[in-house]
């Protein structure tokens, strides 16, 4: 059954004036050290995929933390919170620490879906209960 879903809106403006206030400590408050590396990479190429990259992931874990029905609130942390990409390019969520255990705990999976235009980016999370029909 569904438990929860979440959607979430980032102007990707205010993305790229944080890194311009706070350069990579910004990146590294919000990113897991795979997605860091990830935005490293992505940023040296062209830093304007750096930013979409940062608001895209921020704005999927913002989703993700309401369709748990947390929101940023323990064990729900930004790092906790992976959003990595598939071969085929889509995404998944992957869970570290307290908060993997918190939702394993509740037989819980989730689905992500992410998508950005020139100012926003934009996530929808649903999570699903296994057993519970
Ligand atoms: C959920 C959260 C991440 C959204 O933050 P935001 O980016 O500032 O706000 P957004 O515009 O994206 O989303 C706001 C909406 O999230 C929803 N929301 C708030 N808390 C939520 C939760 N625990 N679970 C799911 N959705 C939640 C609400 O519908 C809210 O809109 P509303 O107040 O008009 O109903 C943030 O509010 C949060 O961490 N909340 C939990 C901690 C907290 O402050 N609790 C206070 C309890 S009084």
């Amino acid at each position: 059954m569904i438990y929860g879903i979440g959607t979430d809106i980032c102007d990707i403006r205010r993305i790229r004036a944080s890194l311009e206030r706070h350069g990579e400590r910004f990146a590294q408050k919000i990113l897991s050290a795979a997605e860091f590396a990830h935005w490293q990479s992505r940023s040296q190429r062209w830093p304007e995929r750096g930013v979409r990259y940062l608001a895209t992931r921020f704005s999927a874990k913002e989703a993700f933390s309401k369709a748990i029905g947390l929101g940023m609130v323990m064990p729900m942390t930004w790092k906790s919170c992976e959003v990595s990409n598939l071969s085929s390019g889509k995404p998944q969520i992957v869970l570290h620490g307290a908060l993997k255990d918190w939702f394993e705990a509740r037989s819980l999976s989730a689905q992500v879906s992410v998508s950005d235009e020139t100012d926003y980016a934009a996530s929808f999370v649903v999570v699903e209960q296994q057993g519970k029909p």
